[in-house]
């Protein structure tokens, strides 16, 4: 079709919570194909959810094949791979057959609930704070790579011998890409070990202190290396594509935003929601439930920080809305529905399906839905759905402020519920800020892309990529502040009434 190499495409895979998808960028940083796939959500017992990492690298593979053939375009047009993923995830596989041990164990599993609150014992979730800027929570990595050599037989002994390999999704896809036993490079980016509990946020390499803590032998673990930078060259239907970037999905946001200024910030609305600010060169601690984490570092130069505010449920009580209550068919359907009435009626919905995240991190707390009178209607229902999003979305904003200091002016949105006109304006109108989505909202795998590019040098600078980034919509605030100020006080009675439900 006339297309040549000097165009420099760059692909993005992003592996996802919930599917993998492979988008292919042109040199200006639109989208030339996409193609996606899900896969299996398996569910052993209540709390435990697991992904099987083979299916994981097979959908990958073939969203990999769909994307170049939409495009129309051969491996050897491509200038680079960016990866980027679902985080904390973890699977430990076998260095010599290439097979996991187990399932993946996923970033929402609370099976380690127990085992951290044994490991932060007198010092409780703050143990390992002060190096790793994390709470001790099920929510991360290490205690689930802890909780493997614990129950798989005899799977100590081999990973002490080496034999075992751990990952998160980014250096389970490097391995295979790169050629897996035969020759596969075990990498992971600072993105990603950032969020396994295990990593010194500053001198970015494994803390052999907590290593010993948890058990976990140095031998299974790969490489800490930047965000942007080659990894190794691809084999199989990308071969000869350097692998050139790999990044957290919520990272690969913030740089896929351009949001490459100290107070510049972005919100992510997924399964759950993750607004992370950059705070530039230095990890600024949280005194207020946000985590300390990476934002990015490009090959060669220093890393960028950010505060996280990590909401584990947002646009999946959509989807328990609609799956679980059956009260609408289809997601899009809520906007309709919540605009059919003028208010919530007095109802608020606390999703606390896993217990709560930032800013409270609550293993103990479970939704609840209070405010009920028979005036409520489904309509009402389904307004405090939309505005469970956007009162959590302003818990963490206001502890960026009392972290940082830095009020933002605007929020950068991204992610599928931004098509949600309805919800935009009322998070524009609690936050008091202009709420603005780009033209390209694939911001994950677009900020894969731009590092895999940067690494390749397909673009020069960060200033080439900030001059792409081009505002689709905007939506300003119009709620008047008192009534602002009461449904906050009314949301916060809510989350009260959550906490403690379980031991
Ligand atoms: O920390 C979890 C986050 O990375 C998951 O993102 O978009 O795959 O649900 P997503």
């Amino acid at each position: 079709n006339g297309t040549t190499r000097t165009e420099r495409h760059v692909a993005a895979i992003d592996q996802g919570t919930t599917s993998s998808r492979c988008i292919i960028f042109d040199h200006g940083g639109a989208i030339v194909a996409a193609d996606q796939r899900e896969h299996q959500q398996i569910f052993p017992k209540p709390g435990w959810v697991e992904h099987d990492a083979m299916e994981l690298w097979t959908t990958t593979q073939a969203v990999v094949a769909g994307a170049l053939a939409k495009a129309g375009l051969r491996a050897d047009q491509l200038s680079a791979l960016g990866i980027t993923n679902q985080r904390e995830t973890t699977v430990l596989w076998d260095r010599a057959t290439g097979k996991p041990v187990h399932h993946a164990i996923v970033w929402q599993d609370t099976r380690t609930a127990a085992l951290c609150a044994d490991l932060g014992g007198a010092d409780g979730q703050d143990r390992f704070r002060e190096i790793t800027g994390l709470p001790l929570a099920s929510y991360f990595s290490g205690p689930k790579a802890a909780w493997l050599l614990e129950h798989v037989p005899g799977l100590r002994r081999r990973a002490e011998r080496g034999e075992i390999a751990f990952g998160t999704i980014d250096s389970w896809l490097i391995w295979n890409l790169t050629g897996g036993i035969d020759g596969g490079v075990h990498v992971t980016d600072v993105t990603n070990a950032g969020r396994t509990l295990l990593m010194n946020l500053d001198t970015l390499q494994w803390d052999p202190s907590i290593l010993s803590a948890m058990g976990i032998p140095e031998a299974m673990l790969p490489e800490i290396r930047p965000s942007a930078e080659v990894y190794g060259t691809a084999v199989g239907q990308l071969a000869g594509v350097p692998v050139a970037s790999a990044l957290g999905d919520q990272q690969a946001a913030v740089f896929g935003q351009t949001c490459y200024g100290v107070g510049e910030a972005k919100n992510t609305y997924g399964t759950g929601s993750f607004l992370l600010l950059n705070t530039g060169e230095r990890p600024v601690p949280s005194k207020n439930g946000l985590l300390t984490t990476m934002g990015y570092q490009l090959g060669g130069e220093r890393p960028v920080y950010c505060l996280e505010g990590s909401i584990a449920i947002t646009g999946a009580l959509v989807q328990w809305f609609r799956d679980q209550l059956g009260i609408i068919r289809d997601a899009a359907e809520i906007e309709p529905l919540a605009a059919s009435v003028d208010d919530n009626g007095g109802a608020y919905i606390v999703p606390a399906f896993s217990g709560l995240y930032a800013p409270y991190w609550r293993a103990d707390a479970r939704g609840v839905i209070t405010g009920l009178t028979r005036y409520v209607t489904k309509a009402h229902l389904a307004r405090a759905v939309l505005e469970a999003t956007s009162w959590q979305t302003r818990e963490v904003v206001d502890a960026m402020y009392e972290d940082s200091g830095v009020r933002i002016t605007s929020l950068k949105v991204d992610g599928g519920m931004t098509a949600n006109g309805l919800l935009m304006q009322h998070q524009a109108d609690v936050l008091g800020v202009p709420v603005i989505r780009p033209v390209v909202a694939e911001t994950t795998c677009l900020g894969a892309a731009y590092a895999a590019g940067l690494a390749t040098g397909v673009w020069q600078d960060l200033d080439e990529l900030r001059a792409h980034w081009k505002r689709d919509s905007e939506w300003t605030p119009r709620m008047p502040v008192e009534e602002r100020e009461r449904e906050y006080a009314n949301w916060h009675k809510a989350v009260e009434r959550s906490l403690g439900w379980t031991d």
